[in-house]
């Protein structure tokens, strides 16, 4: 699919020309003891960044970090994160411990073609999650950017200040980390290669119901594995002991299943695939030994932590055999190395048949996966940086912050071709 958005390759930047470009990233990235320890949405911004600085702009970046709820903590400020982008672009960022003020407004005058400067964070302002116009055109003063470069796939299903109302001040258009995201996502959800097949897992059905009802619309297949399974079966009559289940979701369990069986009839169980066997323990503790119950043997103390051994092999085969698929969400406690095996024996699927279509996603799931895979989440065909907005995109709601960029306009990419 045709990306329906302008992107930094329609913009007219010619070099030697000293273009200001403010490029909204979304460096929502752990900390640990103050450092970043996953860099997944630093490097995944990198194209755009250096694209921009190949053509001579000069950047500011802005970004969000943590809720701080518009206070001012600074343990959640964003200078760890420019001291590690500066060396992963072997380039000076210069951290500026200001947003909207005279400090970012005069640093920011100074800078010179090729300077990259970070604002504070910017959710140490209220006026960022309220969407304040005010808000917005102070940070237009202080960035004096000709352009506005969206590229915090991460952060566009919150209508915000720097993602909705900025760009009622600066013509914004999409980086490329947003537009492969995009079109990545959508493309798998409206044009699969078949069989589809979504992987579902994750705490909760009720953060995924959409999702879940998309799926369910558009997949061959539906896994379900994570605590979300134990949800399912509880609404299907069988004992889940002491696991986790979400009682209050049998509406939208009944609405899950009158589409799905109208859909597959009696052969549902087959279409929307819950575990037949699951991985327990007594407590929860990593240290907890992996025990197997078969669904239905599943014992009052029980804790089921993983899928079984019976559901690894029963959904990898269909992995196997997929054309697309898409995996949010973990299929077990995966930061316990008992109870990982039903998420490393899907990684694993999916790295060793490079013909199935992989886009993983969802924090926790590229988490997994990245720490997993020795290339870097090289062996998947994608591995996405959002958690909400990936899950928004996926159950076709509209990304706000998408919405309001420039749209694509065909002439005027063939006249800048020409050029
Ligand atoms: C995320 O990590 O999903 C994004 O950075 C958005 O963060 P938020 O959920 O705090 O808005």
């Amino acid at each position: 699919m045709a990306f329906f958005k302008q992107t930094v390759k329609d913009l007219p930047l010619i070099r030697g020309d000293h273009t200001r470009v403010l490029v909204r990233v979304d460096y929502n990235v752990p900390l640990k003891d103050g450092k970043v320890s996953d860099d997944l949405r630093i490097r995944a911004s990198l194209p755009t960044l250096e694209y921009l600085l190949e053509h001579g702009c000069s950047l500011v970046l802005i970004s969000h970090l943590g809720r701080p709820d518009g206070e001012r903590k600074l343990e959640y400020s964003l200078e760890p994160v420019a001291k590690y982008l500066s060396k992963l672009l072997k380039k000076d960022v210069t951290f500026v411990d200001d947003i909207v003020g005279d400090l970012a407004y005069q640093t920011v005058k100074k800078s010179k073609n090729g300077d990259i400067i970070m604002l504070q964070n910017l959710r140490f302002d209220p006026g960022e999650e309220e969407n304040d116009a005010k808000f917005a055109k102070g940070i237009a003063r202080v960035a004096r950017a000709d352009y506005f470069v969206q590229d915090g796939f991460a952060v566009v299903h919150r209508a915000h200040a720097s993602t909705d109302a900025i760009t009622n001040e600066i013509p914004g258009v999409a980086g490329f980390l947003l537009e492969r995201e995009y079109t990545t996502i959508s493309d798998a959800m409206e044009a699969p290669k078949r069989p589809f097949v979504a992987v579902l897992g994750g705490a909760k059905v009720s953060d995924k119901i959409q999702v879940v009802e998309r799926f369910v619309k558009l997949a061959d297949t539906v896994l379900i594995g994570g605590a979300m399974a134990n949800t399912f079966l509880k609404y299907k009559g069988a004992s889940v002991g002491k696991s986790k289940v979400e009682d209050d979701q049998q509406a939208t369990l009944d609405g899950i299943y009158a589409a799905a069986k109208a859909k597959a009839g009696d052969r549902v169980d087959d279409y929307v695939v819950t575990p037949v066997d699951v991985a327990v323990a007594q407590e929860f503790s990593d240290k907890a030994p992996r025990e197997l119950r078969k669904i239905g043997e599943v014992k009052d103390d029980d804790i089921a932590l993983d899928i079984g051994d019976e559901t690894i092999e029963k959904f990898c085969k269909v992995l196997e055999g997929a054309g697309t698929v898409i995996w949010n969400g973990p299929l077990g406690m995966a930061e316990f190395p008992n109870f990982a095996h039903g998420s490393a024996r899907v990684a694993l699927t999916l790295a060793t048949h490079p013909k199935v279509t992989s886009i993983v996603g969802g924090g926790d799931t590229a988490d997994f996966v990245l720490k997993w895979d020795v290339k870097k989440g090289g062996s998947f065909t994608h591995v996405s940086t959002g958690g909400g907005a990936g899950l928004d995109l996926m159950a076709g709601k509209k990304l706000p912050g998408v919405e309001c960029l420039l749209d694509a306009d065909t002439r005027r990419r063939k006249e800048i071709k020409l050029n």
